[in-house]
């Protein structure tokens, strides 16, 4: 059994974050986002995996390269043009065997995935798909099924609320007989949700669901982006962190901070970064590397990326700073301020 990893898209809706850097390895606390999934599939035994790519693959090739440093074996298959989430799988077809898991790549959860697989194969279904219930199901694909769990019906994005009859949606987790691969035609652009699966239901073949209530969210917009750095440090998705536990929160050994720094609960210090005294960091702060915080700054929940650097009393709050962003000394960042790498704000300035 082999995973197949989606990281191709844009990831328009996090920009101007993915303009450097795609989303499959923006960081998510200490580590670039796809270790999280490596480490799921690893618990399903999975380690030869797929990277479906195409939006700048370089840039991911470069972080994880062929896995040897983690223990993986990782193929990329790379699309001239973005194939879809279907031709993607289809695209990485002459890497699989009998079985395959395929995970939307911005998606962190906790889901049992020995279990799934283990249920896919009782069941002798064709497909089985992850489903996790949403607060607002109608933003996402709902996928209806009968109360043994086969799956009926897709629904898209329903805008007529008399469509939306349960309140899970596809989770963007699938394990697949790799065989009805062939119904995908090669080479071209095709959905996964939109047309494969629907397909398979109209060939009749055996389509289940899984439910899983646990973890679940899709890193794809700067809230939920920020979300599961809160989710982290609150310990509701538990991540085994890079370094030492410190005031209520966590930072890297290699991390310089003050006696006089104030620490508040909830923050991760990543390596080489440095606190000045009478600079306040937390609480749900995370200063991915290399990050600067001057005396009298405060920076709490938000995310701040490699080599930025936050003057003296300079106030950042529920904003992302891409890599290498200047702060200027006494400027504002406001609740929802996302910036791309190497943005420098000005002294005094303010966006509120
Ligand atoms: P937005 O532009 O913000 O919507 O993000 P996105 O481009 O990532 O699209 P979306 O969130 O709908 O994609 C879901 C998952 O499928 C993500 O992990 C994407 O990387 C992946 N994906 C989407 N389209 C393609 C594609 O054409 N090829 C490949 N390989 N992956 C894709």
């Amino acid at each position: 059994m082999k995973a197949v990893i989606l990281a191709g898209g844009e990831g328009t809706r996090l920009r101007p974050l993915t303009l450097s850097v795609p989303k499959p390895v923006v960081p998510v606390v200490d580590r670039p986002f796809l270790r999280h999934q490596l480490d799921l599939l690893a618990r399903a035994s999975i380690s030869e995996i797929v990277f479906s790519v195409a939006y700048q693959p370089e840039r991911i090739q470069a972080v994880f390269g062929d896995g040897t440093a983690l223990g993986r074996r990782i193929h990329y298959a790379v699309e001239e043009t973005p194939l879809g989430t279907g031709g993607a799988v289809k695209n990485a077809e002459r890497h699989l065997d009998e079985t395959t898991v395929v995970f939307n790549g911005d998606v962190l959860t906790d889901v049992d995935l020995p279990a799934v697989v283990r249920a896919h194969r009782e069941s002798g279904a064709k497909a089985t798909l992850v489903l996790t219930p949403v607060p607002n199901p109608a933003a996402y694909g709902l996928v209806e099924t009968d109360a043994s769990g086969r799956v009926k019906s897709f629904i898209e994005k329903p805008s007529d609320p008399s469509q939306i009859t349960t309140d899970t949606v596809n989770a963007g987790i699938y394990v697949l007989d790799t065989s009805t691969l062939a119904l995908m035609p090669p080479g071209q652009n095709h959905s996964i949700e939109r047309a494969f699966f629907p397909a398979l239901l109209r060939r009749g073949d055996l389509v289940r669901a899984w439910v899983h209530r646990g973890y679940w969210i899709d890193i794809g917009t700067p809230e939920k982006y920020l979300q599961v750095h809160r989710d982290i440090l609150q310990a509701r998705f538990p991540v085994h962190l890079e370094g030492e536990p410190r005031n209520g929160g966590w930072a890297h050994s290699t991390a310089r901070i003050d006696a006089g720094a104030e620490l508040e609960g909830r923050f991760y210090v990543g390596p080489g970064c440095r606190i000045d005294a009478g600079a306040h960091v937390g609480p749900d702060a995370v200063l991915t590397a290399g990050v600067t915080v001057a005396t009298g700054a405060w920076v709490r929940d938000s995310v701040v990326w490699e080599g930025s650097t936050l003057a003296e009393s300079c106030r950042v709050d529920g904003s992302l700073l891409g890599a290498r962003v200047h702060v200027g000394r006494h400027a504002c960042l406001a609740p929802g301020a996302v910036l791309g790498e190497a943005t420098v704000i000005s002294d005094h300035s303010r966006t509120r």
